[in-house]
């Protein structure tokens, strides 16, 4: 099944809890957190004290997602903290294929990142067989609320065409602009894990069952 991971982003941050809560009995969800440095991104969002209390008090896993220039910095602080997937931006980061397999004594599952305008042939082979995410950004990193970039769908058939090729197994996650329109196609051609924020915490009327089901 899809995982659909819901971008607390676009969620009511004064009632995290009662937010966090709202997801406890619907299956296969990620808390997608969005960490954001101010450097890396134009915008700021919450560090690691914050991403602990997530974690602490949440029955899914949780995926952070670093828009940040220095994510050494936030895996050394967060190791051992129960955080599910790290995903870095693979444009951050000089030597990935090293930084990986420092991660992977840390965390579960890693996560690699692409911006809009970064090709997938960028990514080596030897990358894509040790990784067990690659997030496909379909808006610029920074913001929720931002219209869906329709390249993204030429991205998830080389990724989809690399990974039988390679026989390795990641996860192919889309994250930007995702809604009950685009959701269907999307799964169709091979993504496995969507993140949406707007879709769902601004959906009017507020139901989040209903909206996660909507984009499955
Ligand atoms: C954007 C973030 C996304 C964002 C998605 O930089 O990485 O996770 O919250 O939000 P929507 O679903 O509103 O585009
Ligand atoms: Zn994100």
């Amino acid at each position: 099944m899809t995982i659909i991971s819901p971008s607390l982003l676009a969620c009511d941050f004064l009632n995290i809890q009662s937010e966090l809560n709202a997801f406890d009995n619907i299956d296969n969800i990620w808390f997608h957190l969005d960490i954001m440095d101010g450097h890396f991104v134009p915008n700021l969002t919450f560090g690691p004290p914050i991403i602990e209390l997530i974690i602490k008090y949440s029955k899914h896993k949780c995926d952070a997602h670093f828009m940040v220039t220095n994510p050494e910095f936030y895996s050394d602080l967060l190791k051992g903290k129960g955080l599910y997937n790290f995903t870095f931006h693979f444009e951050a980061i000089a030597s990935p294929i090293k930084y990986i397999q420092t991660l992977k004594n840390n965390f579960p599952s890693i996560g690699i990142s692409i911006k809009p305008n970064t090709i997938v042939s960028e990514l080596s082979d030897e990358l894509l067989k040790l990784i067990d995410v690659v997030l496909v950004m379909s808006v610029e990193p920074g913001f929720g609320g931002q219209a869906f970039i329709e390249n993204t769908f030429t991205k998830i058939i080389e990724l989809k065409l690399r990974r039988e090729k390679l026989k390795s197994n990641f996860q192919i996650q889309i994250d930007g602009g995702v809604n009950d329109k685009n959701a269907h196609d999307l799964i169709k051609i091979g993504a496995d894990n969507l993140v949406a924020g707007s879709y769902i915490f601004k959906n009017n009327p507020v139901d989040y069952a209903k909206a996660i089901s909507s984009i499955r």
